[in-house]
């Protein structure tokens, strides 16, 4: 069985909303709430803990207030979420475009490989990407076809994401991702194969980029 934790608690002080971005209004609700029916969708979770900004509990959903870091939220959302799950999947808020479909298939590509300790939903890059120094100066051009740009969910072993989290302050402030820290203990990580659409709302623009696929994917408005 599967538990899934939300991570909810950032300010959002890119989207400039003037409140945390996870409560800001899109598609006519919270943008948490667009993750939490996706996951209520999926096969094999069961339930679902969220780290919540500060200022209160959430009405009928199980919570715990955030960390001042991600890792923290993390690591607070699996604390209050108990020790019964096998798989632990991670999803921020900031991805509300989140559906069962991919979840699940993240899922199912970790069940799927006794080696992994994660699997992570990932989209191919299709800018070209360069290394450059402090200078302003180009380095190198890399190689297109092996860079991914990862995502959220991330679907974790439960003693690879514990042990993972238990490193110090400052590893765990630097880690934008949970795998990263799998990484690099040598633990192995698979990507699988997400969209674009499956996009991190940053910026106003992302919002807006959010309203659009949103209300595209529930019809028109009548
Ligand atoms: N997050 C969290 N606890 C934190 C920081 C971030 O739970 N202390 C969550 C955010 O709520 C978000 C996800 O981690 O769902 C990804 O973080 P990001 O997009 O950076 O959100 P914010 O930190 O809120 O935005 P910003 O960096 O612009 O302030
Ligand atoms: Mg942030």
């Amino acid at each position: 069985m599967t538990v899934a934790l939300i991570v909810a608690a950032g300010t959002g002080e890119r989207l400039g909303a003037g409140r945390p971005k996870a409560l800001v209004e899109l598609a006519g609700r919270p943008m948490l709430f667009h993750s939490i029916e996706a996951l209520r969708a999926v096969a094999g979770i069961e339930r679902i803990v969220v780290a919540r900004p500060p200022g209160g509990a959430l009405h009928g959903i199980d919570s715990v207030e955030g960390g001042e870091t991600r890792s923290e939220s993390v690591r607070r959302a699996l604390a209050a979420a108990g020790g019964e799950d096998e798989l632990v999947l991670v999803h921020d808020a900031a991805r509300p475009l989140l559906t069962p479909e991919l979840a699940e298939r993240v899922i199912g590509a970790l069940i799927a490989d006794p080696a992994a300790e994660a699997a992570v939903a990932a989209a191919p890059v299709s800018d070209t990407i360069k290394r450059v120094g402090a200078d302003g100066a180009v380095l190198e051009t890399l190689s297109r076809s092996e860079l991914w740009s990862v995502q959220t969910p991330q679907v974790f072993r439960r003693e690879a994401l514990v042990r993972a989290l238990d490193v110090g302050a400052e590893q765990l402030a630097g880690a934008t991702d949970d795998a990263s820290l799998i990484e690099r203990a040598g633990g192995r990580v698979i990507v699988v194969p997400s969209d674009s659409a499956n996009l991190k709302v940053t910026t106003p623009v992302d919002l807006r980029l959010a309203e659009l696929l949103l209300a595209e994917r529930h019809g028109p408005a009548r």
